[in-house]
């Protein structure tokens, strides 16, 4: 396990360039895997959950070619067809976006295969796509707690459904959706609330017919057609920096080239409700699909703010570090609607308590709230990532917001954070790096 100090920021003033978007890098992956002909990928995410996805797109045949950094060729043979019964056990490693999505592209073609992951996700609910997918007419299985490894033996030809999702999941709406792209009839999903729409977008991009209205998507089944896609940068990593730089007037960070898919935007809004002085300059959308900008934050004095509903779901990734800056809000923030946070790579919600807590600030929870009481003053703490990416980031945030001469703090298990973003403690140094004011 890798311990990393961070010491209180003195003050931030920088630019960052962030590595690709995950959610994205996973998707042209499995939609280049599958369209007839050859795909390119440009920035790709580091991730090691995206290397997770192309390893088993190769264990399934698929050809993919990586030429680091970030770019990827892929040869695929059509929807249903271009992937078979890997040889041995699927491994997933911490993904639930590899397993979930991977298993619904899975059950549209005619193979076999066990998706299993490590222990965090062998803990995660798949009950949420075997449902589905089996209403499609795969023959899926999860272990008998509804969790991991899954089985999947799908078949060409499955049954388009509709499909009314408990969740507001994109993991669970795209499985559904790419397991329609070879069924015999279209495919909608309903979800309660909107969720990330990056594979409408993208299967847009490829040509095949998705129809969008408000929480209902409906897609018919058809092949994606090879495309070039340089995936922005990654708007949940910005999002580490652009909290911390929010934290203090007269703080500033510029993150070029980010991902502003209006379904991840959610920690913009929420900096901006808290006080923080927004500017986004817009680029021309990547792949002619998605939203990309130079995203600029100003930092102010902040004010707590309430999270609820939709806005819960469109920065569901950054609640973590959402809720470390609320120890530096004047009053009360209130994350509501939190439930999903409890299924993520751990606890979130009661890991965040213990966190917050160590670092000297006031917070409690319900089932699926969590509040923090503002402002604290931050004192040094070992911290606990406990295998979670987004906690060994937002605590090195919380670190940094230490109050001055407060002292280092520990994260334990800070190797985590290359679970979505490799190389960000060495980017946190750069960002916090004092700089000349000439
Ligand atoms: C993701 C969807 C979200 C998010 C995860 C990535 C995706 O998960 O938390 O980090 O790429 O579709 P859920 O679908 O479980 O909400």
């Amino acid at each position: 396990m890798t311990e990393e100090r961070v010491a209180p920021a003195t003050r931030i003033d920088a630019e960052i360039i962030v590595p690709g978007d995950k959610s994205m890098s996973h998707r042209a992956l499995l939609l280049g895997a599958q369209a007839k002909g050859r795909t390119y990928i440009g920035n790709a995410s580091p991730a090691a959950d995206v290397v997770a996805t192309a390893a088993c797109l190769r264990a399934c045949g698929a050809w993919v070619r990586d030429f680091p950094p970030g770019r990827y060729a892929l040869d695929g043979a059509g929807v249903g067809v271009s992937l078979r019964s890997p040889e041995s056990v699927l491994d997933c490693a911490n993904s639930g976006t590899t397993m979930r999505l991977l298993a619904g592209v899975l059950a549209g073609t005619d193979s076999e295969a066990t998706l299993d992951g490590d222990g965090s996700l062998r803990r995660r609910p798949m009950a949420r796509v075997v449902d589905p997918l089996r209403a499609m007419g795969a023959d899926v299985d999860a272990s008998p707690g509804g969790t991991p490894p899954l089985r999947v033996r799908g078949h060409r030809g499955l049954t388009g459904i509709s499909w009314r999702s408990p969740v507001a999941s994109a993991q669970v709406k795209s499985a559904i959706l790419l397991a329609g792209l070879s069924a015999t009839s279209p495919t909608t999903v309903v979800e309660p609330l909107p969720t990330r729409d990056h594979t409408e977008r993208m299967l847009r991009m490829c040509g095949v017919d998705v129809v969008s209205d408000g929480v209902e998507v409906t897609v018919k089944p058809g092949d994606p057609q090879p495309f070039g896609f340089r995936v922005p940068g990654d708007i949940s990593s910005a999002a580490f920096f652009l909290a911390l730089a929010a934290s203090r007037p007269g703080w500033r960070i510029r993150c070029p080239g980010v991902g502003t898919n209006p379904g991840r935007t959610g920690i913009l809004s929420v900096l901006e409700m808290m006080g923080a002085e927004m500017l986004v300059a817009e680029h021309e959308p990547a792949g002619g699909v998605e939203p990309v900008g130079d995203v600029e934050v100003h930092g102010a004095s902040l004010r707590g703010v309430i999270i609820s509903g939709g806005l819960t779901v469109r920065c569901v990734d950054e609640l973590p570090v959402i809720a470390v800056l609320a120890t530096q809000a004047d009053g009360d923030t209130e994350i509501r609607d939190a439930g999903e946070l409890r299924s993520k790579e751990v606890d979130r919600i009661a890991m965040l308590e213990t966190g917050l807590r160590a670092l000297g600030a006031s917070c409690e929870s319900t089932a699926d709230s969590l509040v923090v009481h503002g402002p604290s003053r931050l004192h040094a703490a070992r911290l606990d990532a406990a295998g979670d990416h987004r906690l060994a980031m937002a605590w090195a945030i919380g670190a940094a917001l230490v109050a001055a001469g407060g002292g280092e703090s520990v994260i334990a298990g800070a190797e985590a954070a290359a679970v979505s973003y490799p190389g960000f403690f060495a980017d946190l140094a750069t960002v916090m790096a004092p700089r000349d004011s000439a």
